[in-house]
């Protein structure tokens, strides 16, 4: 009888013990890490030689709230850092009320030359999912009958400051001396995404530095951005795995994207040509799902130098 209460006892014990941490778990990634910002920091070199550094700052997946104060005050104080141009890889909304608040937030950053396009987030009201699900298949891929949200209200606010939505669109623009052309796609994620529209290969006597933007880093979408020659390519979506494991790294993309690559500074090869690659990790994250673990919030300040060699 004794054994037998001995090995109750201490299944009872492991079972609280695990308990116990999963909820230091949760409470960590949810209370702490959800709002532990980083700004993280890549040289970049595709600027012509003898050129000076140009410093582009890349944003995405803010997933806003009217709530989500910590996230307003964080992105609000990133105007300091004054860079050269402002990239934002889309997924901004996730509430009927953010457009304001996303404006606000982004402040004097809409003074500087921004370059955009939108992902589906942008386009539709979160909706609660078993977060675990996200961790065993990319999240569900055709175009979901729900809620949309303003996108054309921040449209608007984001073109009144100045900034070139490049969706399906090939357009160029000078920074510091410097001619950087810009493409971009609609979320590849929901299939919106028509790279052949403008697609072909870089013009060299009218662009010197060619970046891809797009929201989902999908192959197929990266593989034309380099085989076209592209000198980087921005995009966001995958969260950075959003829970992750510690000294191990990301499960998942939510996209096709190995895992090795779901954050940071990277390359992409497609055609015999190599083109530099960020993923950011994200601002935010669904309303429904708000934890992170071993996978911090951030934006990225990329300092473009000039090509080595
Ligand atoms: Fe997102």
């Amino acid at each position: 009888m004794s054994a037998t209460r001995d090995a109750a006892r201490a299944l009872a014990t492991g079972v609280l013990g695990t308990a116990a941490l999963g909820v230091g778990c949760l409470a960590y990634a949810g209370l702490y890490e959800v709002d532990a910002f980083r700004l993280r920091r890549f040289d970049v070199p595709v600027l012509p030689t003898g050129a000076s550094p140009i410093r582009v700052l890349h944003l995405s997946d803010f997933h806003l709230t009217p709530y989500a104060v910590k996230r307003q005050r964080w992105v609000s104080e990133l105007a300091g850092l004054e860079p050269d141009l402002v990239i934002n890889t889309g997924d901004n909304l996730a509430h009927q009320g953010a457009v304001p608040f996303v404006l606000r937030s982004l402040g004097r950053l809409l003074d500087k030359p921004g370059v955009y396009v939108w992902g589906s987030n942008d386009y539709y009201a979160p909706t609660f999912k078993n977060p675990l699900t996200y961790l065993v298949r990319p999240s569900r891929l055709t175009r979901p009958e729900k809620e949309t949200l303003p996108w054309q209200d921040l449209d608007r606010g984001f073109t009144d400051a100045g900034w070139l939505n490049v969706t399906h669109r090939r357009t160029t623009l000078p920074i510091r001396g410097v001619r950087f052309g810009f493409r971009g796609t609609d979320d590849g994620h929901l299939h919106l995404d028509r790279y052949a529209d403008v697609a072909g290969p870089i013009d060299r006597s009218e662009v010197d530095v060619a970046i891809g933007v797009t929201h989902a880093p999908y192959r197929r979408i990266i593989d034309a951005m380099a085989y076209d020659g592209h000198d980087l390519i921005l995009a966001g979506h995958t969260h950075g795995g959003q829970v992750c494991i510690p000294g191990y790294g990301a499960l998942v993309t939510n996209c096709d994207l190995d895992t090795a690559r779901v954050k940071g500074l990277a390359q992409h090869s497609a055609g015999g040509r190599t083109a530099w690659m960020h993923v950011s990790a994200g601002l935010g994250t669904s309303p429904y799902a708000p934890v992170r673990f071993a996978c911090p919030p951030e934006a990225t300040l990329l300092t473009l130098t000039p090509r080595m060699g």
